[in-house]
């Protein structure tokens, strides 16, 4: 059974991979997309959803423009790390569908998932007009470092007051932050297994070669951690980060500080858990998949083999499957428009 979720988001390059693997993943049904403003202005990140749902050959899922900027503050944009357009690299072609009108409150039936990708505006809102999804898997925060500033994660950054009220919301709410995101990294090797299986494989392989770039001279790391992915990938499967229920509160007036993700790791101050914070990923199933010839576990989706007229995702297809290395990649999107997951 797959489980529904709704993705709002700023794509955004980690952002758009997420969109790409739900699309891909049996475990998960992507009922709409809502954007808001984060990564770029939120004309931007609503064009480049458009855009990713088109590369998808799923233009039937509903896309809602969201908030145009923070609920208290001027809007801060990510343009240094995911360009002028908000995803600088591939060449993908203007969108021609439409928003939807659908009220994405409507989306949030009993079961669905909620997967914020981008700072918490809309879902502050939300919140705020009584709206209660049953639970919120975020990426933002972190427990020990910033990267927007040496305090704050970007999400929680760009948006404080909103995240105040998601963490006080009363929602189960689990937070993929930057300490698990950061050892979940996507390599050139990653992205050069994929360039050449496909046009889905290929722009996601650009995305990750401008990501990178950012990556490598900011930080020296030896590949990028596709945040937003993990949050989607923790949604198929909830083993893959550890979490710790504990008390988080949000910064949001410091000089230094504001933005600032306070997790109480050692449960020091007594105040109650509101949330499960990501603290560790599980190495197995973030193995390297190289002999598989895939990527990082989180994106095994990607590539599937098939049994009986079906197909199973990698990660899934156990060392029984009939025909074994028939592999293929988000290219069946395209030659499956409207049903999506090759997986299904
Ligand atoms: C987060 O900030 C954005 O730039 C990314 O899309 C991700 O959601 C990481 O800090
Ligand atoms: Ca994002």
């Amino acid at each position: 059974m797959s489980t529904p979720i709704v993705i709002d988001c700023d794509p955004g390059h980690d952002d758009a991979i997420a969109i790409l693997l739900a699309l891909a993943s049996p475990e998960v049904e992507l009922r709409g997309i809502v954007t808001v403003a984060g990564n770029q202005t939120v004309d931007k990140t609503t064009r480049n959803a458009l855009k990713v749902l088109e590369l998808g050959g799923r233009s039937d899922i509903p896309v809602v423009r969201g908030a145009v900027a923070p609920l208290k503050r001027t809007l801060r944009t990510a343009a240094h790390v995911h360009g002028e357009s908000g995803l600088d690299g591939p060449d993908l072609p203007e969108p021609s569908t439409q928003l939807s009108d659908d009220d994405p409150a409507a989306w949030l039936e009993p079961g669905v998932v909620l997967v914020p990708t981008g700072p918490l505006t809309n879902v502050a809102r939300l919140l705020e007009h009584g709206v209660r999804p049953d639970s919120i898997v975020w990426m933002g925060g972190a427990i020990a470092e910033g990267n927007i500033t040496p305090a704050a994660e970007f999400n929680a950054f760009v948006d404080p007051e909103a995240a105040a009220i998601v963490f006080a919301g009363g929602v189960p709410l689990t937070m993929i932050g930057l300490d698990v995101t950061h050892k979940a990294l996507f390599t050139r090797a990653h992205a050069d297994r994929l360039r050449g299986t496909g046009r889905a494989g290929r722009v996601v392989a650009e995305l990750s070669d401008f990501f990178q770039l950012f990556h490598e001279r900011r930080y020296g790391m030896n590949g990028s951690p596709i945040h937003d992915a993990l949050a989607v990938a923790h949604v198929i499967d909830p083993t893959l980060v550890t979490t710790l229920h504990t008390n988080v509160e949000i910064e949001t007036s410091s000089e230094f500080c504001d933005g600032r993700t306070v997790v109480d790791r050692w449960q020091s101050t007594g105040r109650p858990a509101n949330a499960y914070v990501g603290v560790d990923v599980d190495a197995e199933l973030l193995r390297d998949l190289a002999d598989e010839g895939g990527g990082p576990a989180f994106l095994r989706p990607w590539r599937c083999r098939r049994r009986g007229g079906r197909r199973l995702p990698v990660g899934l297809a156990a060392d029984d499957d009939e025909d074994g290395s028939d592999r293929d990649d988000l290219s069946f999107l395209h030659q499956d428009a409207g049903h999506g997951s090759c997986c299904r």
